[in-house]
Parts: structure tokens; C-alpha cells; sequence
């Protein structure tokens, strides 16, 4: 029984959204809403795994997130819209996944080892079991692709594992799908305008590393002027940009904002020096995020109106949940109370 084609990513609302989630997640999204159903979700549960949240913070950026999602053009009327607390078959799920995948598949997640960092100890037991919650986002609705950053390859791997062993130690061949991750376009891996070699991130404390969907105009232009290169100018092929960190993640960013490839990028550019280069690429960075962060403004200032594109996404997400959820129950043999 092959699976009905489906979408499913997700976005933390843990800060401000910045030029990695855009051209590794959501910009790929738009695309696939013309051919494939979709359900972007905004993870808030996976959201209380970091440090403590500020719960007005968490309450703001559940909204901003959801924004970023419209403003971008991911359409509520075509695409499901949600946020995961609003689900409660996400952590049922996700409970069941804890007892399916083993301590030693979670002790290999090198998120996990980045994200607890030297003190493991401290880590909240929610950090370690985010996957398997990830897992339970996806195989909730037995969707069948993940549009993700390169980041995310070793929790779809995961994924795959637990689906693959559940459906082994149930002997429900193919119950669930196992989801093929879309790792897709030029800029699948954004790093920091500050150091080429570490990914731009939301929890960087510094602010010009990463550019943000809220920046104005100026702002943007700023970083990028001010972001690091070498002092050669560009190559004149892809290959010279080998040990060059700084210089191919500009390239890569201007070839997935031009829809072009880097090969052709650095062949317009060849012999250029950065600082010209820097001005083109600002230019192009203004025209494409300008109008997304104008949207954002707007929809930002009416609250209710996002609060009704969450509750309408939820309650489609609610449907299509319960009667997998249900089957799962089944599956593993849990008695239903019905008089
Ligand atoms: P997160 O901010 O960790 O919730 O990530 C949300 C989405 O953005 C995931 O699909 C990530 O893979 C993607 N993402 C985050 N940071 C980057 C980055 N620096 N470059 C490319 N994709 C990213
Ligand atoms: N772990 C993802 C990240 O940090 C966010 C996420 C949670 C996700 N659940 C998901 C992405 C389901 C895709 C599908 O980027």
C-alpha cells in the first residue's frame, strides 16, 4: 500500500527567524504547496526543550513564526497551518516513540551533543527525546516528505529507524511511511556572517552573524557589508572556492536567492572584489526580504487573525490525527474505555 504523497516541516518558536530557516526550510515550502498537500507546523512543544522559555516570549514568537509562514506565501486556505500543543496526539504519540527507539540511537544525535553542550547533565530530558516527538510530528499524519536544513538529515534517519521499527515489532508492514527528507536548493546549510565554518544560528549571541526576516532594509545591507571575507576577490569557478568558508556561503546565498547555481554566480562575478559583490548581493537580499518583512508587520499587529489561522489549522490537524492515533492504540493494544 504506497502512501498518499504529503508534506510535513516544522519550525521551533524559539526567537527570531533568520536567512538559514528561510532558504533551508521555508522559502522550499512555497513550491511544494502547487503539487502536494502540506502541513507546516510551529513546534512549541519542542520549543520548552532549550533554556527556560519566557512564556510571553514563547506566546510572541508562536505568532511570529506563524506570520513568517504567510508572509512568505504559504497559503492557510491550501496548506495546514498549527501549532503542535494544540494536538495533544503529538506527545501521545511521542510517548510511544520514546519506548520504541533505543537509548543508543539517541546517544548518537549529534544535536543533542551540540545543543547540551559540555554539561550534560543539565540538559532538560526533553532535549534527549526531541526526536522521537519529531518522529511523532511526521508519522502522526503518515506524511511522506520533510522539507528540512541539512542540519536535520540524522533526525530524519531516526525518523526512518523508529517508523521502520515499529511497523517490524507490531508486524504492520508499512503501517507507517518512512519519510524521505528534502534537503533542497544551493543554501542548505547558511552559515554565520561571522565565521564561515559555524552555522548561523538563532541562539548565536552575536546579532550581525545572522540576518533576520524582521530586519529593515538598512540593516541588512549592514551586515552584509560588514560580513567576513577573505581579501582575494572572486574566483572565476566553484572549485576556488574550496577553503573558502565566508566566500562560498555568500555565493551560496546569492545563488539560492537568484534561483541560480553557484557555478554560474562566480562565473558573473569572476575577478570581482567582495565589497562590490556584497552590494549586489545586499541589493538582491532587500528585495526579496523587504516585502516578506512588510507582511509580517502587518499581520503581527492583528493577533487574532493568526490566532484564527492556528485554531482553524488545529482543528484540520485534529481530524486527520485521531484516527491514527487511534489505530496506533489498536496496534499496540491498549483497551479502549467505551460503555
Ligand atoms: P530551527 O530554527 O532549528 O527550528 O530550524 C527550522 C528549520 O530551519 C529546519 O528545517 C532547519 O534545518 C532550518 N535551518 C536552521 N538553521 C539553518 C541554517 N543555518 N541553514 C539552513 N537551514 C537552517
Ligand atoms: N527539529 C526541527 C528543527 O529544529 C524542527 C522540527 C520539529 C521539525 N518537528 C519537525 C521539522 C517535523 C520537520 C518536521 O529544525
Amino acid at each position: 500500500m504506497p502512501h498518499k504523497p504529503l508534506v510535513f516541516s516544522g519550525i521551533q518558536p524559539t526567537g527570531n527567524l533568520h536567512l538559514g530557516n528561510y532558504l533551508g526550510a521555508i522559502r522550499n515550502w512555497i513550491g511544494l504547496q502547487a503539487q502536494h498537500e502540506c502541513m507546516f507546523c510551529v513546534v512549541d512543544l519542542h520549543a520548552l526543550t532549550g533554556d527556560f522559555l519566557d512564556p510571553a516570549l514563547l506566546n510572541t514568537a508562536t505568532r511570529r513564526v506563524a506570520a513568517a509562514y504567510i508572509a512568505s506565501g504559504i497559503d492557510p486556505a491550501k496548506s495546514i497551518i498549527f501549532n503542535q500543543s494544540q494536538v495533544p496526539a503529538h506527545a501521545e504519540l511521542a510517548w510511544i516513540f520514546n519506548c520504541v527507539a533505543r537509548v543508543g540511537w539517541l546517544n548518537r544525535m549529534t544535536q543533542f551533543k551540540d545543543k547540551a553542550g559540555k554539561d550534560r547533565e543539565r540538559a532538560s530530558a526533553g532535549l534527549y527525546v526531541y526526536p522521537n516527538l519529531m518522529a511523532a510530528d511526521v508519522l502522526l499524519y503518515k506524511a511522506t516528505h520533510v522539507p528540512v536544513g541539512e542540519d536535520q538529515k540524522q533526525h530524519l534517519e531516526l525518523m526512518r529507524d523508529i517508523a521502520q521499527k515499529f511497523n517490524n515489532d507490531y508486524g504492520v508492514p508499512e503501517f507507517f511511511p518512512l519519510p524521505e527528507p528534502l534537503i533542497m536548493g544551493p543554501a542548505t546549510r547558511v552559515m554565520s556572517l561571522r565565521d564561515g565554518t559555524a552555522k548561523m544560528s538563532k541562539s548565536d549571541p552575536s546579532e550581525t552573524s545572522r540576518i533576520l526576516l524582521s530586519d529593515p532594509p538598512e540593516r541588512i545591507v549592514e551586515k552584509i557589508r560588514k560580513a567576513r571575507t577573505d581579501p582575494a576577490p572572486l574566483p572565476d569557478s566553484v572549485e576556488g572556492l574550496a577553503g573558502r568558508a565566508e566566500a562560498d556561503n555568500l555565493v551560496a546565498i546569492y545563488a539560492a536567492l537568484s534561483g541560480e547555481t553557484k557555478a554560474t554566480v562566480v562565473a558573473r562575478y569572476a575577478g570581482a572584489l567582495f565589497s562590490r559583490f556584497k552590494e549586489d548581493l545586499g541589493e538582491r537580499l532587500v528585495s526579496v526580504l523587504a516585502p516578506i518583512r512588510a507582511e509580517m508587520l502587518r499581520l503581527e499587529d492583528d493577533p487574532s487573525h493568526i490566532n484564527r489561522i492556528l485554531a482553524e489549522g488545529s482543528a484540520r490537524a485534529r481530524a486527520r490525527a485521531a484516527p491514527v492515533l487511534q489505530d496506533v492504540f489498536d496496534i499496540v493494544g491498549f483497551v479502549k474505555a467505551e460503555r
